[in-house]
């Protein structure tokens, strides 16, 4: 071999060693600012459409207009939560202006005892609103909440009660104490008030229901339950069921989405290795799962018309030819297999890879609204709740939220 050719090989090496991660990284840049391109075109629209601080855009209605909720419902705070992502991007104060406007409009949950979801609806709003600005007044707010959602805990079962008591979904069980895997992701709420007022009551209060998740809603194979009811005299568990699954042993995607964005976050608070370990055992069974379609935006449940799994609704499988995807799950999962591959050691890049293929999915003209269409929402099929013929193949404000932070995430990572 001659001098020239040895260094063409040598050249080649270190052009693929040194430029392949550069070209990644430019591609990551041009998929965060397309997605937030179409953010504020999207958003600019919606604005102007959506006047009335007390109508909160949630998704698209079975007749095809934009469906608004009012300021108790659990999504609430994912529309103020956008626009903070918006402005955390291009530091436009139009943007900020708008943010506080729809943050405000939320203050009377800090009240609010009646479910689980404050932490949505309040530390998405008010907790990006204090990150982004350090107005006091905000983190009043959010200590507050964290009081009120600190009412529904019962230190007999160490859980932060979900929903107030109610008949499971095929009528046949009074589940008297429902504590549902989505209520992990209400617990950084409560970290944040320990942080602020070094108080750890809340602090000590996340961290059992955290710990009591991992050992009721976690089967053994790290597929997740969707609710969990226990008796309130015992504090035992008395069934585990699902109520926006396929079936009580099956795996919603949503349901698996929070639990591995919230374990991570748990992680992240604590330190504690025993979070770290469930958090990456339950995105291996995400991403490792035999349904787990090539692009990697999963089917609303994981389990759907599979043998062994039984609906306990009534479920027509000719309704539909093709099982809907989730792509809010796949939102919430790229976001925090992002946190995750910074704590995961090796495993670590491989997570990476992974939020950036679902990304890139959720970029792509399948998934991705063309300006001026979706009710002005970025991400379309989502699923809100299949066995409720509630929003099925559609935008929905969260799917948006955590595809937004999603590519924050990425722009630091
Ligand atoms: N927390 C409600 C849902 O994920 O649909």
């Amino acid at each position: 071999m001659n001098l020239t050719a040895l260094t063409k090989i040598i050249l080649f090496i270190a052009c693929f060693v040194f430029a392949r991660p550069v070209l990644s990284q430019q591609r990551n840049q041009n998929l965060i600012k397309t997605g937030f391109n179409l953010a504020q075109q999207q958003y600019h629209h919606m604005l102007e459409n959506s006047p009335d601080l007390s109508m909160y855009p949630r998704t698209t209605a079975k007749d095809g207009s934009l469906r608004y909720v009012n300021i108790w419902d659990w999504t609430g705070g994912f529309w103020p939560g956008d626009l903070w992502y918006v402005y955390e991007y291009t530091k436009d104060t139009v943007w900020k202006k708008q943010s506080i406007k729809w943050t405000e409009s939320l203050e009377k949950n800090k009240f609010n005892t009646s479910n689980h979801d404050l932490g949505f609806m309040m530390y998405c709003s008010y907790g990006n609103a204090y990150r982004l600005t350090g107005n006091e007044n905000y983190k009043d707010v959010l200590i507050q909440s964290a009081k009120s959602l600190c009412k529904r805990y019962n230190p007999k079962i160490g859980s932060i009660e979900s929903w107030n008591s109610r008949l499971s979904w095929d009528g046949k069980t009074m589940w008297h104490y429902p504590v549902i895997i989505d209520n992990m992701m209400n617990l950084e709420l409560l970290f944040f008030a320990s942080r602020v007022t070094g108080d750890r009551t809340y602090r000590n209060i996340a961290i059992k229901h955290a710990e009591n998740t991992m050992r009721d809603h976690i089967r053994p194979d790290y597929s997740t339950y969707h609710v969990v009811n226990y008796d309130t005299l015992s504090g035992k568990v008395l069934n585990r069921q699902t109520c926006q699954g396929y079936s009580d042993n099956s795996t919603w995607a949503r349901g698996q989405a929070w639990a591995i964005y919230g374990f991570t976050m748990v992680y992240r608070e604590t330190k504690d290795p025993k979070f770290l370990k469930t958090a990456i055992h339950l995105a291996d069974f995400y991403l490792k799962n035999k349904n787990f379609p090539e692009d990697k935006i999963p089917y609303w449940d994981f389990n759907v018309n599979e043998n062994g799994f039984h609906p306990d609704w009534k479920y027509d499988p000719s309704a539909y030819k093709v099982v809907p995807r989730d792509a809010s799950a796949a939102a919430i999962v790229s976001s925090a297999l992002l946190e995750l591959s910074k704590y995961a050691g090796k495993k670590g890049e491989g997570y990476k890879l992974n939020a950036v293929q679902m990304l890139n999915s959720l970029s792509s003209s399948v998934y991705m609204a063309k300006p001026g269409t979706n009710n002005d929402f970025l991400i379309k099929h989502c699923t809100g709740s299949f066995p409720h013929g509630e929003e099925i193949d559609v935008p929905l404000v969260y799917a948006d939220y955590y595809y937004l932070e999603a590519l924050l995430r990425l722009k630091d990572n």
